[in-house]
C-alpha cells in the first residue's frame, strides 16, 4: 500500500510502499477513503508526545470502509461506513502513538471506531472525526446558551466548524480572524458578525456587540488570546482548545472582577464521537475542505500549518 510516514522529529512527510497490515484481535483494517490534515499532527511531525516511535503514519480524521476483521470482533461487517478519530483506545492516539489514516490501509480497534452515516460524502465530512467533535464537545459543555454571545477565534480546520456548529447552536456567533479574506466565507458560514484582528480593536468590537459569554480560542496565540479577555462579559468563560508552551495571562483582579473562567478542552469521552456525528447529520454541519493526493501531504500539512487551507485539507488516497 501507499502510506505517508514521518521518519524522524521535523522530517518531511514522505510516501512509502509498505505491506497492507493484518488486523489482530479486536482490530478491523480499514480501507482509508479520506484523512483530514489537523494541526494535531504536528505533534507527529515534531515528535511533541513521549511514547512517539518513528516511523509513523499520522492522520486521525478518517473515513473509510471496513476491509477486514481480527479475531473475535463481531460489532461490524466488511464493508460498512467507518470512522476513526483521535483516540485509538484507552492510551493510544491515532497517527501518534499507532498508526492513522495518511495511508491507503489502517488498523482501528473495534471499539474505538464508529459507523458513519452510508450516506455521507466521505472527503467532505472527514474532519469532523477530530475538528468537528472538538469544537462541538467545547461548545456543548459551555455555559453558553441561546442568543448568548460565542467568539470563535481563528477560522481554521476547527474554527471554520466551530462557526456552523455556534450558530446551529442559537448563539449570537462571532468569528474572530487575522484572514479579513475569510470575512464573506465566516458570515456564508453562519457568523453573525466578523472581526478583523489586524485593525487591532477586537476587544472594543466584542463589547459593542455586548461581550462575549464564551471564546472559543483554535488559533494557536497565547498573546491574542490573552488580549480577548477583555472582550469577555460578566461570568465570561474562555475556552482553548490549542496546545503550545506560551502563557495565556490575566490578571486575578480582572478575573474577580467579572467572575471569569479560563479553560483547556479536548474529548476525552468517547461517547462524545457519535453525537457529535449525530448533531452534524441533524444540523447540517458540513465541513469546507480543500484535497489532496498522498503524494501532496506534506504540501497539504504545510499549507496548513501557514493558515493558507479553505478551511481543512483532506488526503484522499
Ligand atoms: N483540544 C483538542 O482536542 C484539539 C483537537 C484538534 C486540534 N487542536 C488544536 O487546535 C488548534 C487549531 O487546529 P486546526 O486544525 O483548526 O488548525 P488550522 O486549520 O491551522 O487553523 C488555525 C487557524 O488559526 C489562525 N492562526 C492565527 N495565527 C496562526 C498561526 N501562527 N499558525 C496557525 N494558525 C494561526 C488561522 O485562522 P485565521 O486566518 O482566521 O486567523 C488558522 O486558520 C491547533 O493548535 C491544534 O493543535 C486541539
Ligand atoms: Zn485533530
Amino acid at each position: 500500500m501507499k502510506a505517508v510516514e514521518v521518519t524522524a522529529p521535523g522530517a518531511a512527510l514522505t510516501l512509502h510502499e509498505r505491506d497492507v497490515p493484518e488486523p489482530g484481535v479486536g482490530q478491523i483494517r480499514i480501507r482509508v477513503q479520506a484523512c483530514g490534515v489537523c494541526h494535531g499532527d504536528l505533534m507527529a511531525v515534531a515528535g511533541q508526545h513521549p511514547r512517539m516511535q518513528y516511523p509513523r503514519i499520522p492522520g486521525h480524521e478518517v473515513i473509510g470502509t471496513v476491509d477486514a476483521l481480527g479475531g473475535g470482533v463481531d460489532n461490524w461487517q466488511v464493508g460498512e461506513r467507518v470512522g476513526v478519530g483521535w483516540r485509538a483506545g484507552p492510551r493510544d492516539v491515532t497517527g501518534l502513538t499507532v498508526n492513522g489514516g495518511y495511508a491507503e490501509y489502517m488498523l482501528a480497534s473495534a471499539t474505538e471506531a464508529v459507523h458513519i452515516n452510508p450516506c455521507w460524502d466521505t472527503t467532505v465530512m472527514a474532519p469532523l472525526l477530530c475538528a468537528g467533535v472538538t469544537t462541538f464537545s467545547a461548545l456543548a459543555h459551555s455555559s453558553a446558551r441561546p442568543g448568548d454571545v460565542v467568539a470563535i477565534l481563528g477560522i481554521g480546520g476547527l474554527g471554520h466548524l466551530a462557526i456552523q456548529i455556534a450558530q446551529k447552536s442559537g448563539y449570537h456567533t462571532v468569528a474572530l480572524s487575522h484572514s479579513p479574506h475569510k470575512a464573506d466565507l465566516a458570515k456564508a458560514l453562519g457568523a453573525h458578525a466578523f472581526i478583523d484582528l489586524s485593525l487591532g480593536t477586537a476587544v472594543q468590537s466584542l463589547r459593542d456587540l455586548g461581550s462575549a459569554r464564551v471564546i472559543l480560542a483554535t488559533a494557536p496565540q497565547a498573546n491574542i488570546i490573552s488580549q480577548l479577555i477583555g472582550g469577555l462579559a460578566h461570568n465570561g468563560e474562555l475556552i482553548t482548545v490549542v496546545g503550545g508552551s506560551e502563557p495565556i495571562t490575566v490578571s486575578p483582579g480582572e478575573m474577580l472582577g467579572r467572575r471569569l473562567s479560563v479553560r483547556g478542552w479536548r474529548v476525552d469521552d468517547p461517547r462524545e464521537l457519535p453525537a457529535a456525528l449525530s448533531f452534524s447529520d441533524l444540523a447540517g454541519i458540513v465541513p469546507r475542505v480543500e484535497t489532496f493526493p498522498l503524494e501532496e501531504a506534506d504540501l497539504a500539512f504545510h499549507r496548513m500549518l501557514n493558515a493558507d487551507v479553505l478551511f481543512r485539507a483532506v488526503l484522499v488516497p
